[in-house]
């Protein structure tokens, strides 16, 4: 069974150096579907997430290569529609392709996406706004058929903030005939990207960054070289790090002014953070204190993501604390591991309250997800003794080598396969 061993118990101390981002990346490659053209996409993370999205891609006759951590894709010879749904079960990020491919094809044929088993997430308001726009959607009880004779510019009012829905409607909209309004549209720094790459290739966005969208629909798109801008969640991800364990780490090209709530809850519980152009400097030392109450919120609030990071750092703040979770339902699945490890977290509902403790004990631990599997990284980086994390797979959805990571900032693990009998 695939794992991460880990002897915590020490201070960091040393250098990491920011993957791209995944939550960007994932819809930009769903964008250059948009595109007749070779589009070079620079600093991509090669996480499995993105490896899926590209089998997805190639299974649409998309033309991939890649040199390291730049791809060129060539998505000229897009035709078929047929997703291996294996691909489509194990990722949320798959029907970012919907929006991209009925605005190339004119239909698809999918099954639900899947993803973390942190909630519900449905997509009704992914389907509600394409039908807005033209498209015949029937659905199935693992899927759906999509079609459209051709797509119409609409007035999307989404009735709450969707990062998903804002970037697939603004997929859908670039070509689409007319002008399409996105009211409540998410802001969040990975849709200014998306919108960013488009208007490089030729699209016509107002209010990329706010909460209103005006796509005006244009004829095509050009193809475009593209650098995927660092990944505020890993680096928020070792900054939870550095609070739990203590330390003073630089986080090289740490995207600062995409993080200020993350920022500040860091400081508030006593880290000293000295932002620059070439990244982040922190600086943990004596006991953290426990932050009053820490709520997610959509952007620029603190993000849900960095929940159970931030969660692993305050069981060994002192004091007592409340962390609230607004986004999603199911985001507490490792309150039973952390205290497994000494952690003292009682649950009510969409909140938990903390009492910290001095020191986390090392112990064998079940990541369940991609960020809640990183934050017991965290956590088993700053318990003392060993602990062992099983399914890293979850992990590497999202960080590239998140152990070399650590180990460059002094923390002894690695990954490793543990069979059945081991456990
Ligand atoms: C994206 C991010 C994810 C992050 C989340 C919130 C990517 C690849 N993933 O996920 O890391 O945690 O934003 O910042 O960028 N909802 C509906 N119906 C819909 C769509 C969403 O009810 O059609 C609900 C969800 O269940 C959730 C809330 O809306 O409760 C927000 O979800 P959304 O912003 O869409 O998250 P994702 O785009 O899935």
């Amino acid at each position: 069974m695939d794992a991460i061993q880990i002897y915590g118990g020490n201070c960091l101390e040393g250098q990491i150096r920011i993957q791209g981002s995944k939550n960007a990346v994932l819809p930009i490659l769903a964008a250059t579907l948009l595109i007749n053209g070779v589009c070079e996409i620079e600093n991509v993370p090669m996480i499995s997430d993105v490896y899926h999205m590209l089998r997805l891609m190639e299974s649409l006759c998309c033309t991939i290569e890649r040199d390291g951590h730049t791809l060129r894709v060539d998505a000229s010879g897009v035709s078929g529609c047929d997703m291996p749904s294996d691909s489509v079960v194990v990722m949320r990020s798959s029907i970012m392709l919907l929006g991209a491919l009925l605005a190339r094809t004119g239909n698809v044929s999918m099954r639900y996406p899947g993803g973390c088993v942190i909630g519900r997430r449905p997509i009704d308001l992914h389907l509600q706004g394409l039908r807005r726009m033209g498209v015949v959607i029937n659905e199935r009880e693992d899927g759906f058929d999509a079609e459209t004779a051709g797509l119409n510019g609409a007035v999307h009012r989404l009735p709450f903030v969707s990062v998903g829905a804002t970037e697939n409607l603004v997929l859908a909209a670039v070509l689409a005939k007319g002008d399409t309004v996105i009211e409540n549209a998410a802001k969040e720094p990975e849709i200014l990207a998306l919108c960013e790459f488009l208007q490089k290739a030729g699209a016509k966005i107002q209010g990329a960054g706010t909460g209103r969208l005006i796509v005006r629909g244009v004829e095509r798109l050009h193809a475009v070289s593209y650098r995927v801008p660092a990944d505020r969640i890993v680096a928020g991800t070792y900054l939870a790090a550095c609070l739990c364990s203590g330390g003073e780490i630089f986080l090289k090209e740490a995207p600062c002014s995409q993080m200020k709530a993350a920022m500040m809850a860091a400081s508030d519980m006593g880290a000293r953070i000295r932002e620059s152009e070439e990244g982040m400097l922190i600086t943990c030392k004596g006991r953290r204190k426990m932050p009053s109450v820490l709520k997610t919120e959509t952007y620029p609030g603190f993000p849900t993501d960095l929940q159970s990071a931030f969660l692993a750092a305050m069981t060994v703040a002192e004091g007592d604390g409340v962390l609230e979770e607004t986004i999603f339902e199911n985001r507490f699945r490792i309150v039973p591991q952390l205290c497994k490890m000494g952690a003292r977290i009682c649950c009510f509902e969409n909140r938990v309250c903390v009492t910290g403790i001095g020191r986390l004990t090392g112990a064998v631990l079940e990541a369940e997800e991609l960020r809640g599997g990183a934050a017991l990284v965290v956590a088993g980086s700053a318990a003392e003794g060993r602990s062992i994390i099983y399914n890293r797979h979850f992990i590497e959805r999202g960080y590239e080598d998140i152990c070399q990571d650590l180990r460059d900032v002094g923390v002894r693990c690695r990954k490793t396969d543990f069979s059945e009998k081991d456990r």
